[in-house]
């Protein structure tokens, strides 16, 4: 998917739109900042400050060490680095997000999570596959990232979008010593 691609009319009434406005998720700002896609219904924007509680919310219920809500402020506010696309359901819920830094030609991705109510449908694809997009427009080369040896989901969907692993980080993550897969996509 381009980010010049047409945008898609939405059907709130269309059983295959993949976004369920019943869900319990978190409100989004409703504010007015660049779309960068709007496939079936869930729509990819840059966030802006008020998404971050639900951001927060978001972390705290797909890992097991969030950042706090502070964290995230301080890191979307004053880093220079961060990047941060939020997918937001068509009644301004927030379903997932993805944060990275990028210093020159070198990305590596933070985080990224869909609630899981609605994962499975391709929102987790689409943030990476638009965060792509982004940094290559922005000049990176290559995208790095860390993700725990056991998270299936997640080393299938980078695996599908061009990474490969490049190295183990043994006892990576401190709060249970899970190894990590570091993983590279070159983007030029
Ligand atoms: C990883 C995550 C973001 C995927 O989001 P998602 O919206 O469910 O993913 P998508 O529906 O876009 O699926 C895209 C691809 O991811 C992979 N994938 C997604 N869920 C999967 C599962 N349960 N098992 C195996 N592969 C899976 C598949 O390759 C899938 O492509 P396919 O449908 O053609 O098989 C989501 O599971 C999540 O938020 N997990 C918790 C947080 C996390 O672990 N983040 C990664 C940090 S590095």
């Amino acid at each position: 998917m381009q980010l010049s691609d047409p945008v898609d009319p939405v059907d709130p009434a269309d059983p295959t739109d993949p976004v369920d406005p019943a869900d319990p998720a978190i409100p989004a700002d409703s504010a007015d900042p660049p779309e960068l896609a709007r496939p079936g219904g869930s729509l990819i924007r840059p966030a802006v400050e008020s998404d971050v509680p639900g951001i927060a919310r978001l972390e705290q219920i797909c890992f097991s060490d969030p950042w706090s809500e502070a964290t995230l402020f301080r890191d979307l506010t004053e880093n220079p680095a961060a990047h941060y696309l939020v997918a937001v359901a068509l009644d301004h819920l927030l379903i997932g997000y993805i944060v990275w830094w990028q210093v020159f030609d070198e990305a590596e991705i933070i985080n990224l999570a869909v609630s899981p109510e609605q994962r499975g449908k391709g929102v987790g694809r689409l943030l990476l596959s638009c965060m792509i997009d982004e940094v290559r427009r922005a000049g990176a080369s290559v995208i790095h990232l860390d993700v725990r040896e056991s998270n299936q989901p997640a080393r299938h969907l980078y695996e599908q979008a061009g990474f490969h692993q490049t190295g183990m980080r043994m006892g990576y993550y401190a709060n249970d010593q899970e190894n990590a897969i570091t993983m590279l996509k070159r983007v030029t």
